[in-house]
């Protein structure tokens, strides 16, 4: 706290000036800016490729063996890859080699170094630290023994300094210079450097190359710990008095040890001389790659919704179709997205290239009798038609960069069952405007003694399921605007439909015991029952909404037997839809209903075609789904009647009873900037967007009591005295 009134404007005037030069005060939990760095040259993408295959090949991630041990989540063989790939989020970018955020590198050369000063970084990489070092007006030193790195900091260097024909980024006034040596002897005078910076080597967690002088490769780590001390030991001897020396690291796990590696550097730092200057933790923003363009729809317990509303703690649908909880979310800009069309599905899934879904290579899909390839509409319940043998079509987390076109993705709905016998519409009502009789019968307040009351147990049977079919699709509630009552029911259908009119009128006795009237008005091709029941109206109101866009499935008859949902698609179908032997399809102007009857056509093995379009004369978009009459023949009959239709095989694959293999029909990739998002999801670690499934990238919640990533790294700070 201030003493005096001056210490206190001092205190102030700092911190203004502190914010006005660097944009924040810098605390000890820093959240570098990960937007920032749009201009940093990165390192061959083709090359990067390269190393970090070999560097995965050759990284060793510890205790393998008790991966995958559950039941349910995915393989040995799958996480593998997929950690492979988190250990790229976590500790870099594309290509699996740990890159400095350049935001980062930023902030700390601002922060410790003057310009026009010497910054010397004895473990340069392949990294931004050099471009950003040398934009900020400071002398650049980088050491690394890595040929590879060093012959693409070359390349950076000429770009920078506009030699090679290059076009200059900017006017460099100060000098670049590039050591290919080990920076355990460094060529530079004592006390002659104004500020180091550095991410080291990470003994042999990480894969740089083969060179002799590599500090972790084929050591101890007790014999790399050694070689970081004679790093650390030059780094004292060429740093200025009263200048400082940075070390960003992680710690990591091998063999289901924990080694704390910041703690071995500060040790080291001090063993070296230096007295002990800072601690920052730095955040990761991202250590979810984040995925997926904000409206891409998210399977939920509430039915779809888009990635960008989704909230922690919101209950998401996983890959094994269990409900598992949002225990985090994340966001990000992206340059480069993957956009998949997939057959059966209107919407394009946009995508990052290292996000892996559950999918299956084409050239996978193998016949086991003879091997053979596979072609399209071979398969139905993964039996080959050829040689009546099963399929292997496994599917697999795969990156989507990896995935070609004719490839396979798998769709996914639940398939537990939850019965629920019946409902209490009590529970759904206004008590404000209601009130029990008996304890059994619902009636309005206030009406006159022989009104209609409605028992308030209500039976979800199939005769009520293929009322709210009706419903959704013609029904209406008229809304006294002036006491927000909803008054009365109607459900619209064409004058021809007489028999869904008597069904509808014979539901609404059975079920409400509750009279109805029918309106046939001579001007239009309409017949309306109409239904004046305060209660009825309430109840259906808040049930499964009001509006032709506001409408929805209540989540109560998700999990109902198919049995039952039969009558809800019924009643929808009849409502919207059509058949005929050829088609048979549905259109409705609310996107969520539509996505939502194809979830429980996905519950019947059925994958319709999800199309959508704005029809003539109208300005109101039409989802529709819809499918060949042959492939679901059973459907056709059981809601339009219809018999004799030829049946065909699918186009599709049912991999499992809940689980669909769609063929990828295009891939295209957009080179532009957009905000992608992620959620981390507990136990399972995937999760259900556009219908496909998706990987939540980071298997944290799972694996971190394995792996070595972690989500946060340090800054470790020491100061030459
Ligand atoms: C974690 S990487 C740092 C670069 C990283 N790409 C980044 O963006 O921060 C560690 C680097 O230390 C280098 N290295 C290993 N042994 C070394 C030594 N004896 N002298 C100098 N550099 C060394 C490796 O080649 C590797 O490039």
């Amino acid at each position: 706290m201030a003493k005096t009134l001056d210490d206190l404007e001092k205190s102030r005037q700092i911190r203004t000036d502190v914010i006005n030069k660097y944009g924040f005060v810098p605390t000890s939990v820093l959240e570098p800016d990960y937007s920032w760095g749009k201009s940093i040259i990165e390192y061959d993408k083709r090359k990067q490729q390269a190393v970090a295959k070999t560097k995965h090949e050759k990284m060793d991630y510890g205790d393998k063996a008790d991966w995958g041990k559950s039941k349910e989540g995915p393989s040995k063989n799958e996480l593998e890859k997929v950690f492979g790939m988190s250990s790229q989020n976590v500790r870099g970018k594309s290509g699996g080699l740990s890159t400095f955020p350049p935001g980062l590198a930023r902030f700390i050369v601002d922060y410790y170094s003057e310009k026009g000063e010497i910054v010397l970084d004895p473990c340069a990489g392949h990294n931004s630290r050099m471009q950003v070092t040398s934009e900020l007006g400071r002398n650049y030193i980088g050491y690394d023994v890595s040929k590879e790195f060093m012959e693409f900091n070359r390349e950076v260097k000429d770009i920078i300094t506009g030699k090679g024909g290059q076009s200059l980024m900017f006017t460099p006034k100060e000098t670049i210079t590039l050591r290919e040596q080990t920076s355990e002897k460094m060529v530079e005078n004592d006390s002659s450097i104004d500020m180091i910076y550095t991410s080291p080597p990470y003994w042999d967690i990480e894969y740089y190359g083969e060179e002799p002088e590599q500090l972790g490769f084929g050591k101890t780590y007790d014999e790399f710990l050694s070689g970081i001390q004679k790093i650390l030991d030059e780094c004292h001897r060429v740093l200025k008095p009263e200048r400082y020396c940075i070390f960003n690291i992680n710690d990591f796990r091998k063999n289901g040890v924990y080694y704390p590696y910041h703690a071995d550097i500060i040790d080291l730092m001090l063993t070296a001389k230096f007295k002990l200057h800072d601690i920052v933790i730095v955040k990761w923003k991202s250590a979810i790659g984040a995925c997926l363009v904000g409206d891409s729809e998210i399977l939920t317990i509430d039915g779809i919704k888009p990635i960008q509303d989704i909230r922690i703690s919101d209950k998401i649908i996983s890959h094994n179709g269990a409900i598992c909880n949002v225990t985090r979310t994340f966001n990000r800009t992206t340059n480069k997205l993957f956009v998949m069309k997939i057959a059966k599905q209107r919407n394009e899934l946009k995508i990052t290239g290292e996000h892996p879904i559950l999918a299956i290579q084409r050239q996978h899909l193998i016949c086991k009798k003879d091997k053979h390839q596979p072609c399209n509409g071979y398969y139905d319940k993964t039996v080959c038609k050829r040689c009546n043998q099963p399929v292997e079509t496994n599917p697999k987390w795969i990156k989507v960069d990896r995935l070609k076109v004719g490839d396979y993705v798998a769709l996914q709905t639940r398939k537990d069952t939850k019965d629920i016998k019946f409902i209490n519409i009590w529970d759904f009502i206004d008590h404000e405007k209601f009130k029990l009789q008996n304890n059994a019968y619902i009636v309005v307040k206030n009406a006159k003694p022989n009104s209609t009351k409605i028992h308030k147990r209500l039976y979800l049977n199939g005769d009520f399921l293929r009322l709210v079919g009706y419903y959704l699709a013609e029904g209406g509630i008229y809304i006294n605007k002036t006491n927000d009552y909803a008054e009365s029911l109607s459900f619209t259908f064409n004058k021809k439909e007489t028999n869904y009119v008597a069904d509808v009128q014979h539901l609404v006795k059975m079920i409400f015991g509750v009279r109805t009237t029918v309106y046939t008005p001579k001007k239009y091709n309409i017949s309306t029952v109409k239904i004046h029941s305060r209660i009825m109206a309430e109840f259906f109101r808040s049930f499964a909404g009001v509006g032709f866009d506001k409408k929805f499935i209540n989540k109560l008859l998700f999990l109902l037997p198919t049995k039952k949902q039969l009558d809800l698609l019924r009643g929808a179908f009849r409502g919207d839809g059509y058949a005929n032997k050829q088609c048979i399809s549905i259109g409705m102007s609310n996107k969520r209903l539509i996505q939502e009857i194809r979830n429980i056509l996905l519950r019947f093995g059925y994958v319709f075609n999800y199309d959508y379009y704005v029809p003539k004369l109208s300005n109101k978009t039409t989802y529709r789904l819809s499918s060949a009459s042959s492939v679901c023949s059973s459907l056709v009959w059981e809601i339009f009647g219809i018999k004799g239709i030829k049946k065909q095989d699918k186009s599709y694959i049912v991999y499992k009873d809940n689980i669909m293999l769609v063929r990828i029909n295009k891939i295209h990739i957009i080179k532009q900037p957009h905000m992608v998002y992620n959620i981390e999801v507990k136990n399972d670690n995937s999760y259900i967007a556009e219908s496909v499934i998706c990987h939540n990238c980071f298997a944290s919640q799972v694996e971190e009591r394995k792996v070595t990533a972690k989500i946060h790294e340090y800054l470790i700070v020491g100061r030459k005295v």
